[in-house]
């Protein structure tokens, strides 16, 4: 099916999604409403357009109208677009010729109670598909060698998992541990649960069974230094034991396993101050060596350093176990000791739920404790800790005496992880973990191809779930390794070198060194180093650097679109205000589609435009929003330090600002124009965003310049 830039078929096709989409959408009529866009030549409805059926039907209107451009009008393409395409490619027509429209999660299940507005919603969308699809290209994607070995960073148990696992499917391993021995924080616990296994065996029999495979090859004390290449081909330098001498090794893809730190509450509780006041950790080494002097009475003290009004904001997940699992082991050990646990909120989730049950049979006693009047430690010259602690149930500060506390502390970034952060380039979260590509549909992947990642350098977990995830990053590493090529995507930078002023703009903006160029020098593009971000795109002040499939020409085309059919305003009439939405297809798309999946409802006056990062929008995008009608224009990204490629979204955020003081020159009120951010967890956060974004455009009025062209 050949594409011919000059006989545009357009074929678009309209699901229903049974009464998910067709329950609130009027579908007919957005069916017979596309068949009016230019260049469209067929449009159809089908119940479930991803069953076999509308598959088949989406092939043989291809075939029948030679259709060369395909638009899908239904759910999210985040779980539904590799879907559509192939069946494109199955009918012979190139993956890139496909467009997808989400008229499920961000218009019938966002706008219920507004059938007429949804119906407006899905044919404003369907519109700027339209309009995009005239301007995409075919694309090649090109095909990488893969070199069938791998790089495991850090030999903890999740790492040791990772490449024993790689090794039996027959690839060869190199694993780097920055220590001179191998086990990570397992050398330190004490009894893992829930088998009360002792955690020296289980890294004996590890530590064994990586050493005597011969195709691990181990590096001890060794740090890695530099990491340059892309996925099948990647070199590596690693440094040995503080030498400056470095060894290369070439490698077809990565495991990050280097673990976390435990936090240590300096100054916080007593601690450091009375050698009585230990963390878990500290307290299973005790355990573990024999050393623990037989307590009287033990207080353990939750969420120390953890969930945080800032910094240390989140809940680190295995406290509450560890903290069961110690005390039942101390039960065990000396059946007299009483043992106070102070938390705020207890997370034993699965089968640990059987554990508190049997703590509370044991008579261990638990108090709730308010985070705003935290319990207080004060040591005495007898060695006692006793511990004042306000019960939120009593409404009473109560007394309790100890001769041991013991401090649960969040696990924590270390050191070397953040080091290694910027050396792989690959993001850490805004809670200092390693963040991966997608938290549902790419778990272990990081956005750079080729990249995994796992266990607890990726977030507090226990050891069942590290090795869990270290299986399921060797799965993925081993995919590509076992194919030996891949097909890379298509979606890079280009540069036309014509319109190119050498202004080093893109080579300055990309961190991931995707732009070569000699200084004010033309600039060419390594496209295995290319994420598609699109950030190098927006910062060119020429247009000469574009990202193929969201090129300007596409993006202006879909934003003229969208205002095309919208009348100007007479002076002082009131209308609907229509609200453009630049959503990164991570985070802010992710959490639009999550706003839809709970129903939560929020203004029908938002229009979504896809982009790959926030850090893609260009300012000549937003101007041309404004200059066609938009009564205001919102950029929506992932949370600071959470940009799926690095901090697009600050520099996108660094670009809203300086445009925000330029746009009343414009007579356009700044407030029109807003950046916000979201993670896609953050459904509800997406839809109080719109809502009152929504809310200020009312409260401002139509557009100047929509008004103005009214009364021309
Ligand atoms: Fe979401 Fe960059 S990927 S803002």
């Amino acid at each position: 099916m050949e594409t011919n830039e000059e006989e545009l078929r357009i074929g678009v096709f309209v699901c229903h999604c049974g009464f998910n989409i067709g329950g609130v959408i009027d579908v007919p009529a957005v069916a017979e409403y596309a068949k009016t866009l230019p260049n469209v030549v067929c449009a159809e409805q089908d119940l479930y357009m991803c069953s076999s059926a509308g598959l088949n039907l989406i092939k043989e209107c291809m075939e029948k109208h030679n259709l060369n451009r395909v638009i899908v009008a239904s759910c999210t393409p985040a779980t539904h677009e590799p879907l559509f395409r192939k069946t494109c490619e199955e009918a012979g027509l190139n993956k890139y010729l496909f467009e997808m429209v989400n008229i499920r999660e961000h218009s019938s299940w966002v706008h219920m109670h507004y059938p007429k507005e949804a119906t407006e919603k899905a044919k404003d969308l369907i519109r700027m598909a339209v309009a995009k699809a005239t301007y995409l290209e075919p694309q090649i994607e090109p095909e990488l060698e893969i070199n069938p070995s791998a790089l495991v960073i850090g030999g903890g148990i999740a790492g040791m998992t990772a490449a024993m696992s790689l090794a039996r499917q027959g690839f060869t391993v190199h694993l780097a541990e920055k220590e001179a021995e191998l086990g990570g924080m397992l050398r330190y616990l004490h009894k893992l649960q829930p088998t009360e296994r002792d955690a020296s065996e289980v890294l004996r029999e590890a530590v064994i069974a990586v050493k005597a495979n011969t195709s691990i090859h181990l590096h001890v004390s060794t740090l890695v230094k530099e990491i340059d290449g892309f996925i099948g081909n990647f070199n590596v330098m690693l440094q040995k034991g503080g030498s400056s001498e470095l060894e290369q090794i070439n490698v077809g893809t990565i495991i990050v396993a280097t673990g976390a730190d435990v936090f240590k509450p300096v100054e916080m509780y007593g601690y450091k101050e009375n050698e009585n006041v230990v963390t878990q950790l500290e307290l299973e080494q005790l355990l573990k060596k024999g050393e623990l002097k037989e307590p009287e009475k033990i207080i353990m003290i939750q969420c120390v350093g953890a969930r945080e009004k800032t910094g240390r904001t989140y809940c680190s997940r295995i406290c509450c176990m560890v903290a069961l699992n110690n005390a039942l082991l101390l039960k065990k050990l000396y059946p007299d000791v009483e043992i106070n646990i102070l938390f705020r909120d207890l997370q034993t989730y699965g089968e640990y739920e059987d554990f508190y049950r049997e703590a509370r049979l044991n008579f261990i006693n638990f108090i709730r404790y308010d985070p705003d009047r935290p319990p207080k430690v004060t040591s005495q010259p007898d060695g006692k800790l006793p511990v004042t602690v306000y019960d939120a149930y009593l409404g009473a500060d109560i007394e309790l005496s100890s001769d041991l506390v013991v401090l649960s502390t969040p696990l924590v970034q270390h050191e070397e992880g953040r080091k290694l952060s910027p050396v792989l380039r690959v993001p850490l979260g805004a809670d200092g973990f390693f963040f991966e590509a997608h938290p549902k549909l790419r778990p272990v992947d990081f956005m750079s191809d080729g990249i995994y990642v796992c266990g607890t350098a990726h977030g507090p977990k226990d050891v069942t779930e590290s090795i869990t995830q270290a299986y399921a990053a060797a799965s993925r590493a081993g995919i590509p390794m076992a194919l030996g090529k891949i097909k890379a995507g298509a979606i890079k930078a280009t540069v036309d070198k014509e319109i190119c002023v050498n202004c080093d703009a893109c080579e300055v903006s990309c961190i991931f060194n995707a732009v070569e160029a000699e200084p004010f020098g033309l600039p060419s593009i390594i496209e295995a180093n290319c994420k598609g971000c699109g950030v190098c795109a927006a910062e060119c002040p020429m247009g000469a650097m574009q990202l193929v499939h969201f090129t300007d020409e596409q993006i202006v085309a879909t934003i003229e679109a969208l205002f095309k059919t919208k009348k100007p305003v007479n002076s002082g009439e009131s209308l609907e205000p229509l609200v453009l939405c630049f959503a990164c297809q991570w985070c802010s798309y992710g959490a639009a589609d999550l706003a839809g999946v709970s129903r939560i409802q929020y203004p029908p006056n938002v229009r979504i435009l896809r982009v790959p990062c926030s850090g893609r929008v260009d300012v000549l995008h937003v101007l041309k929003a404004f200059q066609s009608g938009a009564d205001g224009v919102i950029i929506t990204g992932c949370h600071i330090g959470d940009c799926h490629y690095i901090d697009g979204n600050v520099k996108a955020k660094d670009r809203v600002d300086i445009l925000k003081k330029s746009l009343g020159v414009l007579s356009i009120d700044p407030e029109r124009f807003e950046m916000d951010f979201a993670s896609s967890s953050e459904g509800q956060r997406f839809a109080t965003m719109m809502t009152d974004f929504v809310e200020k455009i009312r409260r401002l009025g139509p557009n100047p310049l929509r008004v103005k062209k009214g009364g021309d």
